[in-house]
């Protein structure tokens, strides 16, 4: 690549190229391991957060991983896809059963798993959302929203926030806000894809302390005005980083929107189905989108599907075609989303994310009274932040810090990842329970104190 292009900055997640993974990567990786990691290597075209990989997996049960050389891991990051933890055996038998009764839906037949699935989401989502396509990934679903918004309103401008990650195809990293994804040579992006500065009072764009969430909602509200021709504000409704948007933020958006005649595309694919301890993060706004979108956990963390739920007035396009997946209405993805969503209503799980993240939240905030490193702890049922800083007044990032409790609570078994590069961002899947999360807490403990004590 040509060097005119500089490394993005700040990541997604932890980078390849750490020498705190090298040091780790020669204490752990057997002659079994070290073969498919050189295999994957030599043929996977490399990627930043991805290609060269970490480690090896040859098992994922439950909140569990576990490598070639037989160490395992509670994954407390799982990509937001083991919501119903690794491998559910109900999970697997309903889509071996789907598939010995019907395994493909080829256009122009309706199956009616998938009415199924449709009608269940209809049901649990939030306000009017009923009409619906699926699509086989997140980014593909976020496209789908984008082309709806154009249509609904003849307009093609969008508002999102600058950092946020919406998916990796054109349009969904048009309007993402994560150089690595959009920047460099990877342009042209979509015409008209405005950002503004996110939210968020510990650090953000106009480095204030508090109230940054009332900054932002009248600078959406500004551009809305300014351009007169938005289609659409898209966003997730809690940030990933994460921040939880002040209460009352959302519902000034919304009524800004509504005001400009854009419309509110809510990104819940990591947050859907009980992230957050509610079913979705937008159930604790009061605010309904006109269209949402779901992915990741709703295959189960087995299959890819992902979907777009809206109101039924944008249902206008029927001679052109949205989505139109060759997977749109595959019987064994939508067996599996549904039986997901009766496993997380029959196991409880969004009530379990809601105490034993509340309880977690407190613990780690406790924490903030034995180690400096901690500027600061965020989040929401599970998905949690521990923001490290080098010193609290000036919040200087402690990107070596986290990148060591990183490797450090890797050693002890736990694996989560980092965003922004000083972020330790958890976010378990919904079966952990209190004492898995004990476990977790403890290790997270005295990773912070270990590395607190190497570079003080
Ligand atoms: C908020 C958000 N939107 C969209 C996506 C893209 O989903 P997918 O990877 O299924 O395309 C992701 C994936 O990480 C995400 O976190």
């Amino acid at each position: 690549m040509s060097d005119k292009y500089r490394k993005p900055q700040g990541a997604e997640g932890d980078v390849n190229s750490s020498p705190n993974r090298v040091e780790w990567q020669s204490r752990h990786i057997n002659f079994e391991a070290r073969q498919i990691l050189d295999r994957d290597q030599k043929y996977f075209l490399r990627q930043s957060v991805s290609t060269p990989c970490l480690n090896t997996i040859r098992k994922a049960e439950g909140i569990w991983i576990e490598d070639h050389s037989g160490k395992r891991y509670m994954d407390f990051h799982g990509n937001n896809v083991h919501h119903i933890g690794y491998g559910h055996p109900r999970l697997i038998e309903a889509i071996h059963q789907q598939m010995l009764e019907l395994s493909f839906a080829p256009r122009r037949y309706a199956c009616e798993v998938a009415a199924e699935l449709a009608e269940k989401l209809a049901e649990i989502s939030p306000g009017r959302l009923s009409k619906i396509l699926f699509t086989t990934g997140g980014s593909d679903a976020i496209e789908v929203a984008l082309k709806m918004a154009r249509v609904a309103t003849g307009r093609f401008k969008t508002i999102s926030f600058w950092d946020a990650f919406h998916g990796a195809g054109f349009g969904a990293s048009s309007v993402g806000g994560e150089e690595m994804f959009r920047g460099g040579p990877v342009g042209p992006l979509l015409p008209g894809t405005e950002h503004v500065p996110p939210f968020g009072d510990y650090r953000n764009a106009w480095d204030v302390r508090e109230g940054s969430a009332d900054l932002c909602a009248r600078q959406i509200r500004y551009v809305l005005e300014k351009e007169g021709d938005v289609s659409a504000v898209i966003a997730e409704p809690t940030r990933a980083v994460p921040y939880i948007a002040p209460p009352g933020f959302w519902q000034q958006v919304r009524k800004a929107c509504d005001e400009f005649g854009a419309l509110l595309i809510f990104d819940e694919i990591p947050t859907g189905l009980g992230k957050t301890g509610r079913l979705f993060a937008c159930e604790y706004d009061q605010v309904v989108p006109d269209i949402l979108v779901m992915g990741k956990s709703l295959g189960g963390g087995i299959l890819p599907i992902a979907s777009v739920l809206c109101k039924p007035e944008l249902d206008l396009a029927e001679h052109y075609a949205y989505g139109h997946y060759t997977h749109e209405k595959n019987p064994v993805t939508t067996r599996a989303a549904l039986t997901t969503i009766k496993i997380i209503e029959d196991e409880d799980l969004v009530a379990n994310a809601a105490t034993v993240g509340q309880y977690a939240l407190e613990r780690l905030q406790d924490m903030m009274d034995k180690h400096h490193l901690i500027g600061d702890v965020r989040g929401r049922g599970f998905l949690f932040g521990v923001e490290l800083v080098n010193d609290r007044e000036t919040r200087e990032p402690a990107r070596e810090a986290a990148d060591q409790v990183l490797y450090r609570a890797l050693d002890k078994g736990l694996s989560f990842k980092t965003t922004m590069g000083n972020v330790l961002t958890f976010t378990p899947s919904l079966i952990t329970t209190k004492q898995d999360m004990e476990l977790a807490l403890e290790i997270i403990d005295n990773c912070l104190s270990e590395v607190g004590k190497v570079l003080s």
